[in-house]
Order: C-alpha cells, then structure tokens, then sequence
C-alpha cells in the first residue's frame, strides 16, 4: 500500500478532556506518524472556510460555533494508507455508529462534538495539509 498523508484535527471537546496525548498515541501505535502539528484556536473565517463544503448543510452554523469554542490541534499523519487508516482509527462520523475502541467512541459527546477530524480522500488530504500547513511539511527520515 501506498505511503499517504492525511489532515488530522483534534476537536474543542477533546482538547478540552486533556486526551491529545492519548489520541496522538494512538495514531503512533496504528504506524501514523506526526509529519507536522499546531495547535490553533480557529477564527470563524478559518471554520467556515475550512467547512466550506457544508455551508448549505442544516448543521453548518452548530459545526462552526464548535470548531471555534476552544483551541484544537491540527496534524499532519504518514504512513501506508494513512487516509483510511486514520477514519478505521477515529471511528464512524456518528460517534452512536462508532466501533468500540475508537477515537469517537471513546471521546465524542455528539454527532457535532465528535473529537476528531480526518481527510476522507487523497486530493481533500492534499487540500486540508495545504490549507492548515502552507508553509510544507517536514520530511522524516528517522
Ligand atoms: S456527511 O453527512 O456524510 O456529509 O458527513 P461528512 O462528510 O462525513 O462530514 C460532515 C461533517 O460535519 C460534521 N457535523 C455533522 N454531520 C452530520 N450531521 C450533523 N448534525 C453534524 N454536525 C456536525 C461532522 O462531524 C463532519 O465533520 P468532520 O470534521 O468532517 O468529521
């Protein structure tokens, strides 16, 4: 398989749950490796643009007051398969559809609050790293 990257975001509710830790771990277990990371608190332009693709979705409004009501921190993940590996990882969408022992089953409160974010194809990977990180990514040889 493939070496990939994907955009990774740890959401407000599980920033707030002191669990960065815990889910990068997880990430490092799984072979994903950090490639970049920042931790940021979205303005409402940089949440609606970023969820540009969902503005006309009823959720739009609730998904940005989320995106913007504390800091999140975003990363870059590497490895074979990255981009599917990571959402076997976070677990369904829907944190009710989440399998046990993933990212949302463990630390989502809601389908909105669902802890994390991950790029769901190659080319919305390449624009979500572009978008967060337009400075280029790190290569890691070690
Ligand atoms: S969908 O419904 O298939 O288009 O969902 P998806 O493309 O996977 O992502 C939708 C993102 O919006 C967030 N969100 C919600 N989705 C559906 N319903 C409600 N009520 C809702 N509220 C927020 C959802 O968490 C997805 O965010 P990301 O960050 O992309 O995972």
């Amino acid at each position: 398989m493939a070496i990939e990257r994907t955009l990774s975001i740890i959401k407000p509710n599980a920033v707030a749950k002191d669990a960065i830790g815990a889910i990068l771990g997880r990430f490092e277990a799984a072979g994903l490796r950090i490639v970049a990371a920042r931790m940021m608190h979205l303005s409402r332009e940089q949440a609606s643009a970023f969820y540009a693709v969902h503005q006309e979705r009823p959720f739009f409004g609730e998904l940005v007051d989320f995106m913007t009501s504390g800091p999140v921190m975003v990363q870059v993940l590497e490895g074979e398969g990255a981009i599917a590996k990571n959402r076997e990882i976070m677990g369904a969408t829907n944190p009710a559809e989440a399998a046990p022992g993933t990212i949302r089953a463990d630390f989502a409160d809601s389908f909105t609050e669902n802890a994390a974010h991950g790029s769901d194809a190659p080319e919305t990977a390449a624009e979500e790293i572009a978008f967060f990180f337009p400075e280029g990514v790190c290569e890691r040889t070690r």
